[in-house]
């Protein structure tokens, strides 16, 4: 049977905690499996490496067929690597990115370079305060939750009391694990400062 088949009849009546469950599991899959470098963190694409996926992917039997046998530049995926339960997972979170992600925090992934490369351009995009939030939204919350409740990543709410900034900043500098490379690109020594700072001021929900 096809997931196709499943997910068309099946999926009404299964819970909407079962939903967010399956969107979080595409999530997971989606950064493990390695499509974000290639199709952004968000699906949004990029020039270079790949199209865009969300917010409005290729039905679901044509993304299993797909990815199965894909075109140009993209790998295979066989079924032992991504099962097609897999695929209709990523499919249901690609299908669940919301609509207009911030237009900055797209810039930034498409082209670190557009958010200030000079110190002295830092200021005309934005003040430093309102950029951390937006490089984190998009660069670290796939992985460490919209407000750094954690996922993927550890949770990052409260690492105040444990980390510096500088140390923080290292952490992106040097990641460990499946957490990805981010500096020099896309992000600058500014922005990494900038995100550094932001993260460091996340506290636990009121
Ligand atoms: C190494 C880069 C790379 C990786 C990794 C990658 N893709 Fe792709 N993908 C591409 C490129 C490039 C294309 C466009 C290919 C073409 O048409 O020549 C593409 C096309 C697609 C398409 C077709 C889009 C359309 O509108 O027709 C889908 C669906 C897709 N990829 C899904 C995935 C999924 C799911 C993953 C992870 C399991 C993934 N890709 C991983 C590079 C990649
Ligand atoms: C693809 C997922 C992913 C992304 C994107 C990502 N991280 Fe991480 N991050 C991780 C993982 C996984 C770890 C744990 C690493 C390990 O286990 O060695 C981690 C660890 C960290 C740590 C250390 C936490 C601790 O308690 O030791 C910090 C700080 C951190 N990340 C910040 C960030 C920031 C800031 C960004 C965005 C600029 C970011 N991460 C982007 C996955 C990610």
């Amino acid at each position: 049977m096809t997931l196709a088949a499943a997910i068309g009849c099946a999926w009404p009546i299964a819970s909407r905690a079962d939903a967010n469950a399956e969107i979080e599991a595409g999530r997971a899959l989606y950064m493990q499996k390695g499509c974000y470098e290639c199709h952004g963190m968000f699906g949004q694409g990029s020039i270079t490496t790949g199209p865009a996926l969300a917010p409005h992917p290729i039905p679901l039997s044509a993304m299993q067929a797909y990815v199965r046998n894909p075109k140009g530049q993209m790998p295979v995926f066989s079924a032992k690597i991504l099962s097609d339960d897999d695929i209709a997972r990523i499919h249901a979170y690609l299908a669940s990115v919301p609509q207009n992600p911030p237009a900055d925090s797209i810039a930034l992934l498409s082209n670190g370079a557009s958010l200030g490369s000079h110190p002295s351009s830092e200021a005309s995009v934005a003040k430093p305060s309102e950029r951390g939030p937006s490089i984190y939204a998009a660069n670290c919350a796939a992985c460490h939750g919209q407000s750094g409740e954690g996922g993927i990543g550890p949770a990052l709410i409260g690492i105040s009391s444990r980390f510096q900034i500088s140390d923080i900043e290292a952490r992106i500098r040097e990641p460990t694990g499946i957490m990805p490379t981010l500096f020099p690109a896309p992000l600058n020594a500014g922005d990494v400062r900038e995100v550094a700072r932001y993260v460091a001021s996340l506290k636990g929900s009121q």
